[in-house]
């Protein structure tokens, strides 16, 4: 089966078409490859100045989230794109292998406006997933977070954050491994250890992702805040003031959501959050079958346009918790960004920075064209 995008104008830059390893490789492609060969630094856009992301100055708080940004030609590539946060796709303390290609599909919610609605029975009951990729984009992705050792992606995440422009930041994010016969304190180590690795690169700053399935299958960690707060402690110990950002994903419940902000935010081991994360959903071909290839991969991740209802209401919920409790923490919007008013929307939801995984997938010109709607 070949697994083709048919939009014949334009070559993401990450290419849903080649294995993750050929992406890791040769890649970026399209126009974020046209930037990389050009040897201006980090591209000085006008726009609004004067942000900020977790206390390092930024010309506009907005960028690429964890993944679709493999290496330091990537970052770089995004830095000269005029994406003021590039974040470095998540790490781990070990190599780690990636899922069996394919890793993107397209994926077609059945409502009117392609939405996907957090606890719907359509989740469960299929989504039709293809090679179809159609604007306002919705995918779907499953990679397992993959990971090379720590010696070689340390001397490139140092490239990475030299790399950065004027009002630029290098966003690291990492996560811990769950390996069996771990015990929960090994594992509560494993993500010190792993951030001990990120703080020696020079990072400024970096984001813990607890929201992918590495709790076993389809668990979250983010789904359990007691355990992220003792992690966060210890992570904490690790990393001393620099800052700490969470990755969540959907969080239905307004008290776990508010036990996550209690166990991290008031004992002062995390800044910010950065949310949401794809939304889980069993992914089906046209006639009904799974549409991923293989053991484990019934369900897998949609993100894009289709979650840009989920993320926008996390925003809101953490926004009112924020005020509500009195806390000082940022809120960075992601989620099916697609467009300058969707930046926006996210903005008014109360997010302090915003980023765009799918959508910067599909048009390199977005951190553009959100600079000239300001
Ligand atoms: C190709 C791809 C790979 C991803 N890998 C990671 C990852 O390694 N770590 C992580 O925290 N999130 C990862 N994500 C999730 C994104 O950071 C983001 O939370 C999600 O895609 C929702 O944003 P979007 O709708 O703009 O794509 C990945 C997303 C995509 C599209």
């Amino acid at each position: 089966m070949a697994y083709r995008w048919n939009m014949s104008d334009f070559e993401p830059f990450y290419d849903v078409n080649r294995t993750y390893e050929d992406n890791y490789a040769q890649g970026p492609f399209g126009a974020f490859a046209e930037a990389l060969k050009s040897d201006i630094a980090g591209e000085g856009e006008p726009g609004k100045t004067g942000e900020s992301f977790l206390g390092q100055p930024v010309r506009l708080a907005f960028g690429i989230p964890a993944g679709p940004l493999l290496n330091s030609r990537y970052t770089t590539a995004a830095f000269r794109m005029g994406f003021d946060l590039a974040t470095y796709k998540t790490v781990r303390s070990r190599a780690w292998g990636c899922n069996p290609f394919p890793n993107v599909l397209a994926v077609h919610p059945a409502s009117a406006d392609g939405s996907l609605t957090p606890g719907s029975a359509e989740l469960d009951e299929g989504v039709l997933a293809d090679t179809n990729y159609e604007q306002p984009i919705s995918i779907s992705n499953s990679f397992g977070v993959p990971s090379k050792e720590p010696d070689v992606w340390q001397p490139d995440m140092r490239a990475a954050i030299a790399a950065a422009g004027p009002g630029q930041v290098l966003v690291p994010s990492f996560q811990g491994s769950r390996v069996d016969g771990m015990s929960e304190e090994d594992y509560i180590a494993d993500h010190a250890t792993t951030a001990r690795l990120v703080k020696e690169t020079g990072a400024k700053l970096m984001v813990m992702n607890t929201s992918c399935p590495n709790e076993g299958h389809n668990r979250l960690l983010c789904h359990n805040p007691l355990l992220v707060g003792r992690i966060t402690e210890a992570v904490k110990n690790e990393i001393g003031d620099t800052p700490l950002m969470i990755k969540l994903a959907f969080i239905p419940s307004d008290d776990d959501l508010e036990l996550m902000v209690r166990s991290t935010v008031r004992r002062g081991t995390v800044q910010g959050f950065s949310t949401i994360n794809t939304i889980s959903a069993r992914l089906v071909d046209k006639d009904g079958n799974q549409a991923l290839p293989g053991a484990g991969r019934d369900r897998s991740g949609v993100c894009g346009s289709a979650i840009r209802g989920a993320g926008l209401e996390m925003v809101r919920r953490l926004a009112a918790l924020r005020d509500r409790l009195g806390l000082d923490f940022a809120i960075n919007g992601v989620g099916g960004v697609v467009s300058a008013a969707d930046y926006a929307a996210y903005k008014a939801a109360g997010a302090d920075s915003v980023m765009s995984a799918t959508g910067a997938m599909w048009d390199a010109e977005l951190a553009h064209k959100i600079k000239a709607s300001l």
